[in-house]
């Protein structure tokens, strides 16, 4: 086989089927790809990344009869319907194939004339059990008295008719010995466990034709045998993407695929056994990787429509971006955070809003935007937004921050993000920690604006880097950290390595914050149902949403009676803020906004004290602020906390502490 000029980065998802729109589990698959993708792409690699749907399964067909649409116009709609999901998940992918597409039909019944000519396919016929909805035949052996499928659980159709067959019990061996001499050919080691049991437990020959219907690719020359089985059609996508049998050898410069993605269901059975066995009878190199990840359940079952417990990506996303008052590019990338931090590797996951916005409030909104948010303030307030002459990063600190990104590049490479992740979030921690020992803001109190600019530009480093870090998983936010640090663009792999990379003078942005935090929520009974369940493609409507949790806070809020315990108090958090700027709202005669040091963190607050405060009265000042107040944007100002003042016969009267004290300080 000649050696393409130059091999491209081949990246594949399972196709997927289209008889009901995405969830969040064909979302994993295609966000895992997504981020591999992107990654290599940062490395500087050509890479070719495929997905599409599998349009062509008895199962499809049948969704579409029941709804009274013609299968063709129900897979156009549905195929839609996924690439506009993907695209606004940010899904960058090159090729969105679909298997009713002539020339990919063209492989599939080439490839079926080229393996029965030579033998590896030949006609017999089939007695046994059939499940129409996992498409797969299972020998009498594998089925109990309840004659319901081993797989599903749904009930089997006995099938007595002739049929063509795969001759994959011939390539059991050679099978076994390429995954015994490939430890990485199936990831993580679990898929790769269970491929060799489910090989050792004995290969049949598989059935690759199916009568009943004729939707999908027909026999080659043989049309009263029916069409071809749908995983021998499917399985086939991979290859019809490289323009194989169309580009002649030019379809090398693709294949084969450096890294195939699915989910566990789809590994043993089919990519790791008929698809390596397929390419072996073609002559033709075999899928460098094969990974499968677990799956996500929600409240410790399979996500069904029958129970109501399918969660829809972008209403996930939605229902955040409302409830915290973050922009919705920012929240899906939050949800393919949550998504990848959490990612069932091994074992299966458990899915939820709860999980979610924990993530969101503690890694996203405390940490990443926290850290981005708090060095800015300080770099405006202490030297005009301006990196200041000789910041240089500290030695041991470059160290640890070229540690990590190994770390993280080594992880990513394995497609192990939740290790990835953790090992990014431990700048952030070093950072945060450094800042405490060093306390910046004490160093200008001290009159040594030299160290404390070398300080803070520890963060500002932090930040680019971990823009690169962070983009194969939120790309938005990374070109929005970029954004405020005055860069053109997110730095590649190895430039993003570069410590020294922001020059002395380099004006940057003003903060602003990419992640407003969520407020806790009321328990309610609702706040357990899922958000949304799959839209059917006739319907542009939004489906029902349960209600946000804004809504749900809103109605915890009313009380019977007008008293709170103590805990509800202490989920106040008041702190002392010194204001250190204040300028009226436009065209408003009433609010007033005030930029606070919280104790080392700057916060913005819109207050209704302009008829009664001038804007020079309240800088300089010390007044009480609720911190833990839900974000609001309030005329186009993000509004972080709500200052308390005494209310004479409706004027604002100040409350100030008796002495001056930390800014920060806590009040209980
Ligand atoms: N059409 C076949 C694949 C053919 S590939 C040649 C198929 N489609 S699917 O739509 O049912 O599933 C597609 C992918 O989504 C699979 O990788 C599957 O594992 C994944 N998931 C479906 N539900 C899932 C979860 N609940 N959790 C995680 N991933 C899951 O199979």
């Amino acid at each position: 086989m000649p050696e393409p000029a130059m091999k491209r980065y081949y990246i594949t998802t399972p196709i997927y089927y289209v008889n009901s729109a995405p969830h969040i589990g064909t979302a994993l698959t295609t966000i895992v790809a997504d981020a591999c993708a992107r990654f290599q792409k940062r490395r500087g690699r050509a890479v070719y990344f495929l997905t599409g749907t599998d349009e062509n399964a008895p199962k499809v067909h049948r969704v579409a009869q029941e709804r009274g649409v013609p299968t063709q116009q129900f897979v156009d709609e549905m195929a839609e319907v996924f690439e506009r999901t993907w695209r606004a998940l940010n899904i960058e992918y090159d090729v969105f194939i679909r298997t009713t597409e002539e020339r990919h039909k063209r492989v599939v019944s080439e490839v079926f004339r080229r393996l029965r000519a030579q033998g590896d396919i030949y006609k017999g016929s089939y007695q046994g059990w059939y499940c129409v909805s996992c498409e797969t035949f299972f020998a009498s052996s594998k089925v109990d008295e309840s004659k319901t499928c081993p797989d599903c659980g749904k009930p089997l159709e006995w099938r007595d008719e002739p049929c063509y067959y795969f001759r994959l019990s011939a390539y059991e061996a050679r099978l076994r010995e390429h995954i015994k001499a490939n430890p990485d050919f199936i990831l993580p080691e679990t898929r790769r466990k269970e491929a060799l049991g489910f090989i050792n437990e004995g290969l049949q020959d598989v059935a690759v034709s199916r009568t009943g219907s004729d939707w999908g690719v027909p026999v080659p020359d043989d049309p009263e045998s029916g069409v071809v089985y749908v995983w021998f059609d499917a399985l086939l996508n991979y290859l019809t993407a490289t323009g194989w049998l169309e580009r002649g050898e030019a379809y090398l410069d693709t294949w084969p695929p450096d890294l195939q993605l699915m989910g566990k269901d789809i590994l043993p059975r089919f990519h790791a056994t008929i698809w390596p066995a397929m390419l072996m009878a073609l002559g033709l190199p075999l899928p460098e990787r094969l990974y499968g990840h677990g799956w996500w359940i929600v409240n410790k079952q399979k996500m069904s429509k029958s129970l109501g417990n399918v969660y829809a990506p972008l209403e996930v996303a939605q229902s955040l971006s409302d409830a915290a008052g973050c922009e919705l590019r920012y929240a899906v990338d939050a949800f393919r955070y949550y998504q990848l931090r959490e990612m069932p590797t091994d074992a299966d996951a458990e899915f939820s809003l709860e999980g979610f916005e924990a993530r969101y409030n503690g890694d996203l909104a405390n940490d990443l935007g926290n850290l981005l948010h708090r060095t800015l303030s300080m770099m405006h307030r202490y030297f005009g937004g301006r990196v200041p002459d000789g910041a240089r990063l500290d030695a041991g600190l470059a160290d640890l921050f070229a540690q990590q990104a190994a770390r993280v590049t080594e992880a990513y490479e394995a497609v192990d993000f939740p290790r990835g992740l953790r090992e990014a979030w431990q700048i952030i921690g070093a950072v945060n920690r450094y800042y405490d020992e060093q306390a910046p803001w004490t160093l200008m109190k001290q009159g040594n604006a030299e160290r404390a600019g070398q300080v803070l530009y520890a963060g500002l480093i932090a930040a680019r880097l971990l823009s690169a870090l962070v983009e194969p998983v939120m790309p938005q936010v990374a070109r929005e950290i970029v954004r405020q640090l005055a860069l053109d663009e997110v730095p590649t792999w190895s430039d993003a390595a570069q410590m020294n990379a922001l020059p002395a003078g380099h004006i940057l942005q003003q903060p602003t914050p990419i992640f407003p935090r969520l407020q806790a929520k009321q328990p309610s009974p609702t706040s357990q149902a899922p958000v949304a369940s799959a839209s059917p493609p006739t319907s542009q409507a939004p489906v029902a949403s349960a209600s946000s949790p804004t809504s749900q806070a809103q109605q915890g809020a009313t009380t019977m009676q007008n008293t709170i315990t103590i805990d509800d108090f202490k989920r106040l958090e008041i702190r002392i803020a010194t204001v250190k700027a204040a300028e009226p709202v436009p065209k408003s005669t009433k609010l007033l906004k005030l930029i606070l040091d919280v104790g080392g963190e700057e916060r913005v607050i819109v207050a209704g004290i302009a008829e009664d405060y001038t804007p020079e009265q309240v800088v300089g000042k010390q007044i009480p602020v609720l911190v833990n107040l839900q974000p609001a944007l309030i005329r186009g100002i993000v509004s972080e906390g709500m200052m308390l003042a005494a209310d004479v016969d409706g004027k604002a009267v100040l409350l100030h502490p008796d002495r001056e004290v930390p800014s920060g300080s806590g009040v209980r």
